[in-house]
């Protein structure tokens, strides 16, 4: 299952489960349960599976336990039971506001945290963190100070971080949440590039339904269940109607 490792930040987690079938999902969430301390239950019996090397989002109303299910996908929530959420391979997380993601103070630096504890040669970690940041489009700002980047910038510094550590799995909650409609679009045209051309998977949080439209597949959430999942211009029209 996935455990937090200690060398790095708290968003990059390791799965230790080997990898089963080429055709198992990347992400397994079967029957899960969960509770706050304070009794409130968010999860209740939720269950989702995402293809391995598809792009998924989910969907649901303020408060149905969308980020809670991603922490605890990722592990930065303890599951009571460890086989109800599963993930297949390294996981990588991107928050709503990469203010809270970044911890470095340049472009370079921030890609390459973490990885010199893994052991790596200053080569590889050049390596990883030149064609990481390639694939975001962004190698020109290698040197850039994060506090002079845009905040779509930011993310796809945050993504480039994931992509050096080659994660398998990218979990992103509300990714364009800060971002203005221009940045929203090219940053999720862009995950969606990334995950078809490097076999990635990933699960994207969202409440902008035109996000939808590059997505492989989509779950909606309501009151901690997966009510329903499937083709997204289906589960835009169901999403609309439950809010009149
Ligand atoms: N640390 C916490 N302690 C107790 N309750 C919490 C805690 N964090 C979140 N909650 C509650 O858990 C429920 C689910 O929260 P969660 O953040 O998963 O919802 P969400 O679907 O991501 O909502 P949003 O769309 O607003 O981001 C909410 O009712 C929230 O108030
Ligand atoms: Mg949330």
């Amino acid at each position: 299952m996935a455990s937090v490792q200690g060398f790095s930040r708290s968003w990059l987690v390791t799965n230790k489960r080997e990898m089963t079938t080429s055709v198992s999902p990347a992400i397994t969430v079967r029957d899960l349960n969960f509770q706050w301390p304070n009794g409130k239950t968010v999860l209740d019996r939720c269950s989702l599976d995402v293809p391995r090397g598809e792009f998924w989002m989910l969907l649901g109303t303020n408060g149905c336990g969308k980020s809670t299910l991603l922490r605890l996908l990722a592990g930065l929530l303890p599951l009571a039971d460890r086989e109800a959420a599963q993930v297949a391979g390294r996981v990588g997380f991107v928050f709503q506001n990469p203010d809270h993601q970044l911890v470095m103070p340049t472009v370079g630096a921030d890609v390459a945290f973490g990885l010199v504890e893994q052991g790596l040669s200053y080569r590889e970690v050049r390596d990883r963190v030149e064609d990481a940041l390639t694939l975001v489009n962004l190698a020109h700002l290698i040197e850039r100070p994060i506090y002079a980047l845009s905040g779509g910038q930011k993310q796809r510094v945050a993504i480039a971080g994931a992509i050096a550590q080659h994660c398998d799995v990218l979990l992103l909650d509300e990714p364009t949440a800060l971002l203005d409609p221009e940045s929203q679009i090219d940053l999720v045209e862009r995950v969606r590039d990334i995950v078809r051309d490097r076999g990635m998977t990933a699960l994207w949080v969202t409440h902008r339904l035109d996000e939808l439209n590059y997505c492989n597949g989509a779950f909606l959430l309501e009151s901690g269940q997966t009510i329903d999942r499937g083709d997204p211009e289906r589960l835009k029209l169901r999403f609309l109607q439950g809010q009149t």
